[in-house]
């Protein structure tokens, strides 16, 4: 029997391990993938490139149609364009990062990304494993399935710690609540749980646990229970 496309939402804030998750969830399932904070950072990305003044919102909105964004869903290979350029290493830097919340505050730009997202969404055959912050209050809010993943700051500091590899731990917690806080805290779409999300907390979960929660959570969803 061909099953129907299964669309799941996945938000939180950052270092809940959301990506990894999600990347991991969408391979077992034979599902793509979509990054959506990627796409926030591909454009932030080409504004720090273009020297758009990142104080003037309308400076912001009104270039936000200009780069051309494509993202690849394999989640094995999930992949990064800017106007045909590889931006998957460059979008990762401390300029980026620090850049990127006051740029997807703009809602010009949560426009365009937005559509951008619907439209791959819709495109995808057998599903979908969306990640970011507004994705199951806004992007997609008819998804089959809403996850929020939640974990203590400590933890998430720790978790982010290890991917940056010698970084001071109290200053990633520092600016990981500063980036939460400007998140939540803007006017259009803000990072939110929707109000009929399932809430993992992670703190205290490997991976592999969270992993397996989630694909136990679509396959309930799949069996219609
Ligand atoms: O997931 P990330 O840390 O790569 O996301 C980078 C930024 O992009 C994050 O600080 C807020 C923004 N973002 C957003 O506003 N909406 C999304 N759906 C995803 C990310």
């Amino acid at each position: 029997m061909e099953r129907a496309a299964v669309i799941v939402a996945i938000d939180g804030p950052s270092g809940t391990g959301k990506s990894s998750t999600s990347k991991a969830v969408a391979t077992q399932l034979g599902l793509r993938y979509l990054d959506t904070g990627a796409q926030y950072r591909a454009i932030t990305w080409w504004m720090v490139n273009n020297g758009i003044d990142m104080d003037d919102p309308s400076a912001i909105a009104a270039v936000a149609g200009k780069p051309e964004i494509v993202s690849g869903t394999d989640p094995s290979a999930p992949s990064i364009t800017v106007d045909g350029t590889d931006v998957a290493g460059p979008i990762r830097t401390q300029e980026v990062t620090s850049k990127v919340s006051a740029v997807s505050a703009v809602p010009e730009v949560r426009t365009r990304i937005t559509g951008l997202q619907r439209s791959i969404a819709a495109g995808a055959e057998n599903g979908i494993v969306v990640e970011g912050r507004d994705i199951g209050t806004t992007v997609l809010p008819d998804a089959d399935l809403k996850i929020f993943l939640t974990a203590s700051p400590e933890a998430r500091a720790a978790r982010r710690n290890g991917e940056l590899k010698g970084a001071d731990v109290n200053a990633t917690r520092e600016a990981l609540l500063k980036r939460d806080a400007a998140d939540s805290s803007r006017k259009t779409s803000p990072l939110a749980k929707a109000d009929d999300a399932v809430e993992v907390d992670t703190s205290d979960l490997t991976l592999q646990q969270v992993i397996e929660c989630v694909v136990t959570l679509v396959e309930e969803k799949r069996a219609g229970k």
